[in-house]
């Protein structure tokens, strides 16, 4: 017999940035983040879980090609959910799987993107958080707590624990050694802010040279750029984000997305060699919505860029958002080598 799940889970996109861990192995962050999660219909892992007593090994396929599963993330991962699997009927048969047998059944994962991998667009993130959801379907883990499940999926990637959960999500650093308050919480559902409309520029599609895992190591130990920014600006930061997303003051923001961005890659300069995820086309992008927010006089767009060249946009509603998809394709021909579509959170 075999069982089977499977599971889908949004990407999302920071706007107040994690970059820098204090615990590589539980993967604590040095400072508080918050993102908006994407529309599953956008940017999304979809993930198949199977067990079966024929299988003699934990394996491991993504985007259809086998990758070895023997990494201490993924070993963290299956641990903890195995840890806590409860009794399961296979439905077909009737036949009940007890909470021992999950030590000794071996799984298969088969996870895919609807998008680029590792080009900066959190595929790590939407594919950790699959993987926890989809096995606790396949498992009936259920929480113990809040944010278990998230806490679990964050051993697997940091950003990932910020996609089991919709709209508007905060992740709380946690103070605690063994990450138990490390977990992220919804601020606020895609529903109350849906003015907001997303418009991602796929800039290039090519793999990054630096992981965001290595990036941030590297500038933990060069830039004192970032221990500055996580303990003086960071925690600020944060507040007035929450307070911004809470009374969709769009002009707050729009600036605060922008500084943290900026201030994201400036860190990576300032690290030692220097880390360079942006591009001419990034550059030209950040000029554009700067020159349209200076003459419109308040905010209109924001921008945000992870750990590659591509660019998120907000957008601060449909008419604006129709606007920077002319003035993108205006600006950017088709034949260059950006490629933009439009993304709209919420249910427009
Ligand atoms: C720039 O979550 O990919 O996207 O925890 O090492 O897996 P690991 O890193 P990851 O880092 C994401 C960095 C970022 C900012 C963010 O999403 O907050």
């Amino acid at each position: 017999w075999v069982v089977m799940k499977t599971a889908r889970a949004p990407s999302n996109i920071a706007v107040i940035k994690y970059w820098g861990k204090r615990d590589e192995k539980l993967i604590l962050p040095i400072n508080s983040s918050i993102s908006v999660t994407l529309d599953p219909e956008h940017l999304s892992a979809t993930t198949t879980v199977a067990a079966s007593p024929a299988f003699h090994s934990d394996r491991l396929w993504l985007n259809g090609k086998e990758v070895s599963v023997e990494g201490e993330r993924y070993k963290n991962c299956l641990r903890e959910m195995r840890a806590r699997a409860t009794d399961v009927e296979v439905e077909s048969t009737g036949r009940v799987i007890k909470k021992e047998e999950w030590s000794s059944l071996h799984i298969h994962i088969a996870s895919e993107n609807n998008f680029p991998t590792a080009a900066g667009l959190a595929s790590s993130a939407a594919g950790f958080a699959c993987l926890v959801y989809a096995l606790a379907q396949l498992m009936g883990v259920k929480e113990n707590y809040e944010g278990e499940l998230s806490a679990i999926a964050r051993l697997g990637s940091g950003s990932a624990c910020r996609s089991l959960l919709g709209g508007f999500v905060k992740w709380n650093m946690g103070q605690e050694a063994d990450g138990r308050d490390s977990i992220a919480t919804q601020l606020a559902e895609h529903s109350h802010w849906d003015d907001l409309v997303i418009i991602i520029a796929v800039v290039s599609s090519r793999q990054k040279e630096t992981s965001s895992t290595s990036g941030m190591q590297e500038s933990v130990r060069t830039s004192p750029l970032l221990k500055f920014r996580a303990e003086e600006v960071v925690p600020k930061r944060i507040e007035q984000m929450e307070k911004a997303i809470k009374s969709m003051d769009f002009a707050e923001f729009a600036k605060i997305t922008c500084a943290d961005s900026n201030q994201f890659h400036a860190t990576c300069l300032d690290t030692s060699p220097p880390i360079f995820y942006l591009n001419d086309t990034s550059r030209r992008l950040i000029g554009l919505v700067e020159r349209w927010n200076r003459h419109a006089g308040e905010p209109q767009v924001a921008y945000t860029f992870d750990a590659g060249p591509n660019a998120v946009m907000f957008a601060r509603n449909k008419e604006v958002g129709a606007e920077l998809l002319k003035r993108l394709l205006y600006q950017f021909p088709p034949s260059s080598d950006a490629d933009f579509s439009r993304y709209v959170i919420g249910d427009q």
